[in-house]
């Protein structure tokens, strides 16, 4: 198939091309590189030995982006493309609103006019908010706390009213849980602008001494150690979900959702424990103040992918601290 993925040079987009490529797809790249590099993508194509035809478009340009339909007349589309950094999002709520929200609507505006009827969206565990309890299932109210949550929350509902309304559209919302780790050949992986809002990126530059230490966000949380836990999923067993749904639900119709997580909970003090196995590296940390917005526990039930795609995850935490510490050495300075 021929597949448009927006966001292709991002973290999770430029893993999702290995996967499409390797399993034979044709990629075309749409990214605007706000919060990405095109090294990303020089070495998506040096790890598969595959091209990709990359355009650098913004999703807020309609007719650049309608141009682009015309011209590379895709079979579906993958949809990563978006700002997703929650405090970032609290403090410029319309920003966040603009792109992500008219973003999306501009993608749909050139996909029905082009007659592209298959689309996979990356939402986010963030829709649940805090939920009252775990393991999570699909069917849990929804109820986000962020503007980029609400941006989630909402695309998701324009779709289920765009379906409602087209129901030969075959859209695939997938809810990711933490995604983590790197490419096992260390070539790509996160780059994060600044200072890392998550756990990973934060230990790994620790490690590498760009950080003196890691601040764990509290240690009174109602969880057996203390510390937040998470269902953290390694981001080629999340990019291969991606694939599976694909060739699974392309043509087929209806609006399908699913947890993309590994159903397993981890305390922050278990990542760290597993990173120091990994790296052979004690990482410094020390306990400070809860993190404005966290919930205590968050994982996965992902029966439903199981059930219904056929999907799960193969890869441990061994292998995400493993496989992110090989990117962080490998690549010091991230793209730079
Ligand atoms: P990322 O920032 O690395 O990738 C997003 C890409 O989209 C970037 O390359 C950026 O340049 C591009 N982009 C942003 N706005 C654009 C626009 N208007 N036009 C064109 N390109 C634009 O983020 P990621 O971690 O790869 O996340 C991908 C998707 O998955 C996002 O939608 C994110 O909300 C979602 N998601 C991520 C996580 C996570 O923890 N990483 C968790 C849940 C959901
Ligand atoms: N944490 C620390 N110190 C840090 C960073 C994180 O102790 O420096 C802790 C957090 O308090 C939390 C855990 O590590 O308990 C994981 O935090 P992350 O920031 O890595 O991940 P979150 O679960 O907070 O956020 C992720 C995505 C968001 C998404 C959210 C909810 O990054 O995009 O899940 O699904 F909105």
């Amino acid at each position: 198939m021929r597949i448009l993925v927006t966001g292709g040079a991002g973290y999770i987009g430029s893993h999702a091309c290995v996967s499409l490529l390797e399993t034979g797809n044709e990629v075309i790249v749409v990214d605007n590189l706000s919060n990405s590099k095109m090294e990303s993508i020089s070495r998506v194509e040096q790890i598969t030995g595959k091209n990709i035809q990359f355009h650098k478009t913004d999703l807020l340009d309609a007719s650049g982006l309608d141009g682009l339909f015309e011209r590379t007349k895709p079979d579906a589309v993958i949809h990563f493309a978006g700002y997703k950094a929650v405090g970032e999002s609290v403090a410029k709520p319309m920003m966040y609103y603009h792109n992500n929200i008219t973003g999306t609507i501009n993608l749909l505006e050139s996909m029905k006019k082009h007659g592209v009827d298959t689309l996979i969206f990356s939402s986010s565990a963030t829709v649940y908010g805090d939920a009252d309890r775990v393991p999570i299932t699909e069917d849990f109210p929804l109820k986000p706390y962020s503007p980029y949550g609400w941006t989630k929350f909402m695309i998701e509902q324009m779709l289920r009213d765009l379906h409602a309304a087209n129901p030969n559209m075959s859209i695939v919302l997938l809810r990711y849980f933490n995604p983590v780790g790197a490419h096992p050949s260390g070539n790509i992986g996160e780059d994060p602008n600044g200072i890392p809002n998550n756990l990973f990126p934060y230990i790994s530059q620790v490690l590498i001494g760009k950080r003196k230490k890691l601040h764990v966000f509290g240690n009174d949380y109602p969880t057996p150690d203390g510390t937040g836990v998470r269902d953290y999923i390694h981001v080629m067993d999340l990019v291969d979900g991606h694939v599976v749904a694909l060739e699974k639900l392309h043509g087929k119709q209806g609006v399908f959702t699913y947890n993309l997580g590994t159903g397993i909970g981890y305390s922050v003090l278990d990542i760290v424990k597993a990173y120091e196995k990994a790296s052979g590296k004690e990482v410094p940390y020390s306990f400070t103040e809860r993190r404005s917005g966290d919930v205590a526990i968050c994982y996965s039930d992902p029966s439903k992918a199981k059930a219904e795609l056929s999907w799960e995850t193969r890869r441990s935490l061994e292998d995400m601290c493993a496989d992110s510490w090989k990117w962080q050495t490998q690549n010091p300075k991230g793209y730079e």
